[in-house]
This record gives C-alpha cells, sequence and structure tokens, in this order.
C-alpha cells in the first residue's frame, strides 16, 4: 500500500509543517483540539487506520492492540519514549512499532545541563526573590550556591542523551561517571574520561549530581527507590528529564524536606504533576516536561514520523523500528 491510499490518524496536533507534508503524503486525520484523545476516541481512531501516531500520555496496551481491530499495521510514535506502548503486544499482532530517536538528544541534553546549572546556583530562587522584591542589594553572604566545576556528575543510562550531557558537563568541569548495563564505546568513554560503574548503589554514593536518563521499564521502575536515594550524600541533586517513574518520587521529596538530599532539577513527574512537596520546596527546580520543547526538535521528530510511516507505506522496514532486546545497554543492571 502506498501513498494517499494510506490512512495516518494523529492523536496529537503536531506542528504545521509535520502536519502538512503528512496531509500531503497521506490521507490523514489530524487531532485539531490539543487535548489528548479518551481512551474510546483513540480506539476509534486506531480502527479506521492503517497507521497510528500516537505520543506520550496515549497508553496503548495489549487490551487497546486486542480491541484496535486488523487494519492498524503500524504506531508511528512521535517521541523517543515508548513506555506507554506494550511493543510485544503490538508485534504479537503483527504491528510494527517506531520511535523518533537521536533528533532531540541535543535539546533535551541542554536542558539537562541547565538543571545541573540551575539547581545548585540557586537560578530559579534568584528570579523569584527579585520578582517578590525581596533583592536588597548584593551581599557577600546572599543567596549562596554551589560550584558546579570539580563536581561528579553520575549519568545513570549513558546513552544518546546521557553521552550529549556528559559533553556539555565536561566544558563545565564535571568528570563523568556512569552506570549501564554494559559499557559503552571505549572510544567515547575515553574522550569523556568518563568512569564506569559496574554497581549503581556504588555510583550513588561516590557522586554530586546524578542524572537520571534511563528508559522507564519495568525493570526501571523506582530505579532509585527510597534504599538508594538515602545512599546520596546530603549535599547531592538529582536531575531527571526521562521519565518520573524512574525515581520514587516520594522519598525524594521527603529527603529533600528532610535535608538529606541537597536539591533537585526535575523535568517530569511519577504522577504526571509533581508531588506537593517538591512545589513547595526552595530548593527544587520543576519544569513542565519541556526539555525537548523546542521549535526544531518537534519538527524533526515529525519529519522522523514521515520518514518512518514513507518507508513502511512504499514496503521497505521503517528505520526506527522498535527490535525487541536491542538498546539495552543503557539499561541499569539487574538487581
Ligand atoms: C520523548 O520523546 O519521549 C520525550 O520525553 C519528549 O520530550
Amino acid at each position: 500500500m502506498s501513498g494517499r491510499s494510506l490512512k495516518v490518524a494523529l492523536t496529537r496536533r503536531l506542528p504545521a509543517p509535520v502536519e502538512e507534508r503528512l496531509s500531503t503524503l497521506f490521507d490523514t486525520v489530524l487531532h485539531d483540539d490539543d487535548a489528548p484523545l479518551t481512551r474510546a476516541g483513540l480506539l476509534e481512531r486506531a480502527k479506521d487506520a492503517d497507521v497510528l501516531a500516537p505520543t506520550l500520555g496515549d497508553r496503548l496496551d495489549a487490551a487497546f492492540f486486542e480491541a484496535a481491530g486488523e487494519r492498524l499495521k503500524l504506531v508511528a510514535n512521535f517521541g523517543a519514549g515508548i513506555d506507554h506502548i506494550d511493543i510485544a503486544a503490538a508485534n504479537a499482532r503483527g504491528i510494527t512499532v517506531t520511535n523518533t530517536p537521536s533528533v532531540l538528544a541535543e535539546d533535551a541534553a541542554d536542558m539537562a545541563m541547565a538543571l545541573i546549572l540551575a539547581v545548585p546556583r540557586r537560578l530559579v530562587e534568584g528570579v523569584r526573590a527579585l520578582e517578590e522584591g525581596r533583592f536588597e542589594g548584593w551581599s557577600p553572604t546572599w543567596m549562596l550556591g554551589h560550584r558546579v566545576r570539580g563536581k561528579k556528575l553520575g549519568v545513570i543510562g549513558l546513552g544518546r542523551v546521557g553521552e550529549a550531557i556528559a559533553r556539555r558537563a565536561r566544558a563545565f568541569g564535571l568528570s563523568i561517571h556512569y552506570h549501564n548495563r554494559n559499557r559503552i564505546n571505549p572510544h567515547i568513554e575515553e574522550e569523556l574520561d568518563a568512569n564506569y560503574w559496574d554497581s549503581l548503589d556504588q555510583m550513588l554514593a561516590h557522586v554530586d549530581i546524578v542524572s537520571v536518563n534511563c528508559p522507564h521499564t519495568p525493570a526501571t521502575f523506582h530505579l532509585l527507590s527510597q534504599r538508594r536515594l538515602e545512599l546520596l550524600q546530603p549535599h547531592a541533586y538529582v536531575v531527571n528529564i526521562s521519565r518520573g517513574e524512574i525515581v520514587d518520587e516520594t522519598a525524594l521529596a521527603n529527603l529533600i524536606e528532610q535535608g538529606r538530599i541537597a536539591g533537585a532539577g526535575l523535568d517530569v513527574y511519577e504522577r504526571g504533576a509533581p508531588n506537593e512537596k517538591l512545589l513547595k520546596a526552595p530548593n527544587v527546580v520543576l519544569l513542565p516536561h519541556m526539555a525537548s520543547a523546542t521549535v526544531e526538535s518537534r519538527i524533526e521528530m515529525g519529519e522522523r514520523v514521515i520518514i518512518n510511516i514513507k518507508m513502511f507505506a512504499d514496503g521497505h522496514k521503517p528505520p526506527d523500528r522498535i527490535i525487541l532486546g536491542l538498546d539495552q545497554d543503557r539499561l541499569p543492571k539487574a538487581g
């Protein structure tokens, strides 16, 4: 099947150039309203389409694929994370799943680096103080944060985004530590002067700033559990732009409140919106899941979606198809 005869259903509004190109190439059903579809709405679209282009938040589980019927053949996800899709269930029904890796890595890394700088240097607290009229002139002892240069950054899941963060962090004088299931390419390890930690627990006890960059899978749910968060030194910070579920957010909020962790910079949350305690904590910078939110990233993500659908329509294997069992390197070791 090719071109205009292929029915492609979107589940969210995408950048205008992406929607225009999709509509030129395929019989595309747009979603004019930016609100996420209900489960019933998603199913209605999927049943009547050859390709569904969902995004994070659209829960495509086994029951969904069961109910979606026979027509659906490709799920071309707009986004890199695929924890909302049951890939095995899709594949079992002959449905290919693709995502949009790589194109957002640099922008996401910029945001992680911004958090790595913002939290120890109390950037948002400073802005707030000024806005609230609490700035009474420079003082030798007011608004003191902590130096970033010379600190140890521990990356959990050094893949594309983790590597891009590590490169930036090196330029700011941090040393790089990482924990993956498998070591990265020795040339890259050497270039980053990166220290591999076989034991996540030992790395956590050693570093000053932790950056969470592994994907969310059943194995990484609450990887940073209360027990592991307690291994951090009291001056340590946690930065997470991956998925909220990887960190036990309640434990993190409590430990920050108790002064047993120095602070956090978060772009993602376990339950969608941040924990109340985190919202009130001064030494925490919270962003509304915007690490990949640049015009450039979102258009390039759309281009990946289009390339994947086009290749599929032309009878080829889409380049970004998810193959279960591959790309496991940046997962943590079990246990
Ligand atoms: C993704 O692509 O999964 C990101 O979380 C979007 O920012």
